[in-house]
C-alpha cells in the first residue's frame, strides 16, 4: 500500500473487497429503542477496528475481515446528516408467486475468515459489546462448499469482478464525495427446495443457471435461454456491463431439510442490484423471470450502507446534531476529484483488502 502524502485526505474503505474465504457469519441486528442504545452504538463504532485487530492478531494468516453496514432508519438516528445519497430501505418486489421480501435490519455485520473459529470469536466479542442494546433478527453461518459451489451444485462467483474492477463496482467514488470509500450492500437469505431441484435433469438446471454444472463453462448464446440467471443479471448501460461484487455463501441444516444460499451483493449504487432483482422477480421483459425462483425463495431482504473505515473510526458517542459541526469525520470533499458518476473511486480512497482499516493502527498488507 502506498504511503499517503497527506493523511487528512486519505479515506480507508472497510474490507468490502476481499478474497473468498472458507467461512462467514452474517449478522442482522435491530437497535432497541432507547436513547442510551444509540450513544452506546456510536461509541462502539470507533472501537470496532480495534476489536477486529485483537481477534485477527490471534492468527493473522486466517485473513479475518469484518464489514459493518447500517440501514436507512438507523443511519438517521445514529449519524444524522449528511447521509449517503442513495441510502433507503429495501423495497419489496412482488410478481405472481415470487416475492423479494423486505425485512427489518438496522446494523449488519459480514464477518469472513479462512477459519470459522475466528468468525465465531469476533461475532461473540461484538455481541458481548452491544448485545444488550440490539435484538438479533438473523444470524447465518456460511461455509464454502467444495469448489466454490452453492448447494444447488453450481460454481457461484465465477463472473465476479476482480482487482480494480471489483473496487470500481463496489466502492463509492466521486459521485458522493462525503461518502467516498463506502459501499451499498443488499443481502437476502434464500431457502431452496433441493428435492425438487435435484429432480430436474442436469441440462434443465444448466439452462436455468446459464452455465454447465460440472465444468462451470458458460452456455453459448445459442444454448442459453433468455430466462437464464446469468442472462437476467447481466445489466448493460451504454455498451458497458454494470457489475456488483458478490460473496454468496451456502448454509443449512440437513437435519431440518434446510438448504440455503445467503446472497450478498456490494455495489457503489444500490440501483444496479435492484435492477438485477427486478429482472429476476418481475422478468425482462416482464414474465421472463428467473426460474431459480421456482426452487428458491428469499426469507429476508435488507439494504445497508457500509461507511468507510475512516468514518467509523471518527464516530463519537455524542448525538449527531451535536457532533455534526465538530466531531463527524470530515469528508474528502475538497479533494480534486473527477465528476462522472460511474468512474473509479478517487485516489484518496485506500482499500483494505483483508481487514477493516484504521488510521490508528493499519497493518501493511
Ligand atoms: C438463490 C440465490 C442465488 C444463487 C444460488 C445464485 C447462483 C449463481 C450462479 C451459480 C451464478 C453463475 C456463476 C457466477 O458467475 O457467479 C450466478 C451468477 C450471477 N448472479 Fe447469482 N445467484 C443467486 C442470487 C442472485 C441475486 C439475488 C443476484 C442479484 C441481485 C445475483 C447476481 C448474479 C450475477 C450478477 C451473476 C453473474 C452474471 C454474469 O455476469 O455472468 N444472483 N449466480
Amino acid at each position: 500500500m502506498d504511503a499517503p502524502s497527506q493523511l487528512n485526505e486519505v479515506v480507508l474503505s472497510q474490507a468490502v473487497v476481499g478474497p473468498l474465504t472458507r467461512a462467514a457469519i452474517f449478522l442482522v441486528l435491530c437497535i432497541r429503542q432507547d436513547a442510551d442504545a444509540y450513544t452506546r452504538l456510536r461509541a462502539f463504532c470507533a472501537d470496532l477496528s480495534g476489536l477486529i485487530r485483537a481477534v485477527d492478531f490471534r492468527d493473522v494468516e486466517a485473513g479475518l475481515a469484518c464489514v459493518a453496514g447500517f440501514g436507512s432508519d438507523a443511519w438517521a438516528k445514529l449519524f444524522g446528516a449528511p447521509r449517503p445519497a442513495e441510502l433507503h430501505s429495501f423495497q419489496e418486489i412482488r410478481s405472481g408467486a415470487r416475492c423479494a421480501v423486505s425485512t427489518p435490519g438496522d446494523i449488519f455485520f459480514h464477518i469472513r475468515a479462512k477459519r470459522m473459529d475466528l468468525c465465531f470469536e469476533l461475532a461473540t466479542q461484538i455481541m458481548d459489546n452491544i448485545g444488550d442494546v440490539v435484538a438479533v433478527t438473523d444470524e447465518v453461518h456460511g461455509f464454502r462448499y467444495f469448489d466454490d459451489r452453492d448447494v444447488l451444485g453450481f460454481v457461484d462467483g465465477t463472473e465476479n469482478p476482480r482487482g480494480d474492477a471489483a473496487r470500481d463496482a463496489a466502492i463509492v467514488g466521486s459521485e458522493d464525495p462525503a461518502f467516498a470509500g463506502g459501499s451499498y450492500v443488499i443481502v437476502q437469505k434464500y431457502l431452496h427446495d433441493l428435492k425438487a431441484w435435484n429432480a430436474l435433469p442436469v441440462e434443465t438446471q444448466e439452462r436455468i443457471v446459464g452455465r454447465r454444472k460440472l465444468s462451470d463453462v458458460e452456455l453459448s448464446d445459442a444454448d442459453k435461454p433468455a430466462y437464464a440467471h446469468n442472462a437476467l443479471t447481466t445489466i448493460e448501460e451504454n455498451g458497458r456491463q454494470l457489475q456488483i461484487l458478490r460473496d454468496n455463501m451456502p448454509f443449512g441444516r440437513p437435519g431440518h431439510s434446510e438448504f440455503g444460499t445467503y446472497f450478498i451483493g456490494y455495489s457503489r449504487t444500490p440501483r444496479i442490484t435492484e435492477r438485477m432483482l427486478e429482472n429476476m422477480f418481475i422478468g425482462n421483459p416482464p414474465g421472463n423471470y428467473d426460474r431459480l425462483l421456482d426452487f428458491s425463495r428469499p426469507v429476508t431482504g435488507s439494504l445497508f450502507f457500509v461507511p468507510s473505515a475512516t468514518f467509523l473510526d471518527n464516530v463519537t458517542a455524542a448525538r449527531p446534531d451535536a457532533a455534526k459541526s465538530t466531531d463527524m469525520p470530515s469528508a474528502p470533499s475538497q479533494s480534486p476529484l473527477p465528476s462522472p458518476a460511474i468512474l473509479p473511486a478517487p485516489v484518496a480512497v485506500l482499500h483494505t483488502s483483508l481487514r477493516i482499516g484504521s488510521l490508528k493502527g493499519e497493518k501493511d498488507e
